[in-house]
């Protein structure tokens, strides 16, 4: 019924973490395999266009980790696991540097070191980039280093379901997307790396792979989650035309000097500045335009702000009747950077709308509006190993939580699936080379997986899957959004009951080749943990916080600060509690409130 593959460590999930976890593992001397759910190199990583957050110190010097600490923990709404901050603040510039090593061509100064940009939120220039390719350049990089190494990589197979043998980590059941068969991967280890849950929206910076896999299969094989409330949706995404709605328009646009301007012309963001950022923020045109890379006194344009203060404020500039034609706002460089600046440094946005939507991005302004990009919660992980509260299974990059807290800074992305994928994949092989044998799997249990997995086959009437999809994809785009409130959230809770049952009836026709209405059929199971996991959890938090706004509950409270909403299964049930941070030492926490060095 399946072919049986065998490794050490198991990597699903083949962007920057899934990379760079292969590229641990195997260099400790772990039999490697990595999975991809479609080519080598199609990875989410490659739309964090604007670059990799790390303290260099290039373009200013006073940059260092703990600003950077500082920064990301702020960012977060004070919500993010001290320890992993920390972790990333620190190793992230030795990430950067190595990446180097292997052949990035990243952007220089006029001195000849890794030039820096700003993003939202970062204090200091920041972002080591490639222009706006810069995610792009990290996976060719990997996937030019790891060609040197021998571990084997899959492409286009499904992960469907992780196996154990008792509580630890067995392997897992999927199937070759061309011709459906089925295969079973056994493996002492496991990491996941599958990126994050996009697709749950109608509007989404993530293509089609991303169905929230990692965290429905960690789910599914009683792992915890947490923070699965806060789901970032990037402030710009492409708003016309229709059909390339949400296509990322990258951060870099704002960090290169670009501002955001109403229906009426006028520069909102001022009027947006939160209390916790005044002073560091420019309030009027006057001040911003004293903004001078290196000059400490000087304040930042509001555009830098960051996403979630961002994405809120052009939502209700929209709703106030302030937006753009196509319903969004306005994003200008073509009036503060020169025409020859701007192809320069952002190369790609000037091809992506001349190509796309018929316009010169040196001559006016984009249309834009949030897009859904990334969900900062994910699987429960030991800051020091990557391991999730099951043994043997490992995660990293956007499948993992607690990193991020309730808002990622733009660039944390980059860094962090290179620093945590570096310690997932070194800490996979490690437990594996403790395993004198392979865990045992249990054959009937994948042989039940695959006909579970055949059943929208057996169906001889029964809906289109792609039909619930797009169902499902409505409610949490018009109620599991920006602003929620607990009336809509528990409406959408009650129609994600009736879309549960609509996909157990779901019917897949014609063959097990290349089909991807049973693909679909099956990615819908996951979607719908997903969307049922943001949901629950946003319910239970009842305050504002980050990405996560309440109408009902519009203000942060210090009870919430305190602690992660963590989802968990049982009895086949999903279930939600709330569980203390852990307590951030004294000298970290001082770094945290008070003015960066
Ligand atoms: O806007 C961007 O270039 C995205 C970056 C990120 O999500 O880190």
């Amino acid at each position: 019924m399946f072919e049986t593959f065998e490794h050490d460590v198991l990597v699903i999930g083949a962007g920057g973490a899934g990379l760079r976890a292969a590229i641990e593992a195997h260099a400790m001397g772990a039999h490697v395999g990595l999975l991809c759910k479609s080519l080598l190199g199609k990875a989410h990583t490659v739309m964090a266009e604007g670059g990799i957050a790390a303290a260099l110190a290039n373009n200013v010097a006073q940059d260092n980790w703990q600003a950077h600490f500082r920064d990301t923990m702020r960012g977060g709404k004070l919500l993010g696991n001290w320890r992993m901050a920390q972790i990333h603040a620190m190793e992230a510039s030795a990430r950067v540097m190595e990446l180097e090593q292997w052949g990035a061509m990243f952007d220089r100064t006029s001195d000849g070191r890794i030039n820096q940009r700003n993003f939202g939120g970062h204090r200091y220039p920041r972002l080591a980039h490639v222009g706006d390719r810069t995610g792009l350049e990290m996976i060719r990089s990997l996937q030019d280093h790891s060609a040197e190494q021998d571990f084997k990589v899959y492409m286009e197979f499904t992960a469907y379901r992780l196996l154990k043998d008792g509580d630890r980590i067995s392997g897992v059941i999927g199937y070759w997307r061309e011709t459906g068969r089925f295969a079973l991967f056994r493996a002492k280890a496991v990491v996941l790396a599958t990126g994050g849950i996009g697709k749950c929206w109608q509007v989404t910076s993530n293509s089609w792979e991303y169905t929230g896999d990692g965290h429905a299969m960690a789910y599914v094989a009683g792992a915890e989650l947490i923070d699965m409330e806060f789901v970032q949706f990037h402030p710009t995404g492409m708003v016309w035309p229709p059909s390339i709605r949400g296509t990322l328009v990258t951060e870099a646009v704002r960090g290169e000097g670009g501002v955001l301007l109403n229906g009426k012309g006028e520069r909102f963001m001022f009027r947006y500045i939160p209390a916790m950022f005044r002073g560091e923020f420019a309030e009027n045109e006057d001040e911003a335009k004293r903004w001078l890379i290196g000059d400490k006194l000087a304040r930042r344009p509001p555009e830098l702000l960051t996403r979630d203060v961002i994405s809120r404020a052009i939502v209700k500039e929209i709703k106030e009747g302030r937006g753009t034609a196509h319903g969004g706002v306005s994003l200008d460089i073509a009036t503060q950077r020169t025409a020859e600046k701007i192809r320069s440094k952002l190369p790609s946005m000037y091809h992506q709308f001349k190509e796309l939507g018929d316009l010169d991005i040196t001559k006016q302004p984009m249309e834009v509006g949030p897009t859904t990009h990334y969900v900062m919660g994910g699987v429960r992980v030991d800051p020091e190993t990557a391991q999730s509260t099951i043994s043997g299974l490992f995660a990293a990059g956007e499948c993992a939580g607690g990193m991020h807290g309730a808002n990622r800074l733009g660039g944390n992305s980059l860094s962090d699936l290179l620093v945590f994928g570096r310690r997932a994949g070194a800490s996979a092989a490690e437990y594996a080379k403790a395993l004198n044998a392979f865990p045992n799997v249990d054959e009937q249990v994948a042989r039940n997986l695959c006909r579970e997995m055949l059943a929208p086959f057996d169906r001889t009437e029964g809906e289109n899957p792609f039909a619930v999809t797009e169902a499902l994809q409505t409610v949490m785009q018009d109620w599991v959004g920006i602003v929620r409130t607990e009336e809509e959230l528990v409406r959408a809770r009650k129609k994600i009951s009736s879309l549960k049952e609509r996909a157990l009836h779901v019917r897949a026709g014609g063959n097990r080749q290349y089909n991807p209405g049973w693909h679909q059929a099956l990615d819908l199971m996951n979607l719908l943990v997903g969307s049922e996991m943001v949901i629950l959890a946003a319910i239970e938090r009842k305050e504002s916080r980050g990405a996560h706004t309440r109408i009902d509950f519009p203000k942060s409270e210090s009870k919430w600060a305190k602690v992660n909403v963590t989802i968990y299964e049982k009895a086949g049930q999903m279930h939600v509690k709330q569980q203390p941070l852990p307590e951030i030492p004294e000298d970290l926490r001082k770094l945290v409130e008070g003015e960066p060095s």
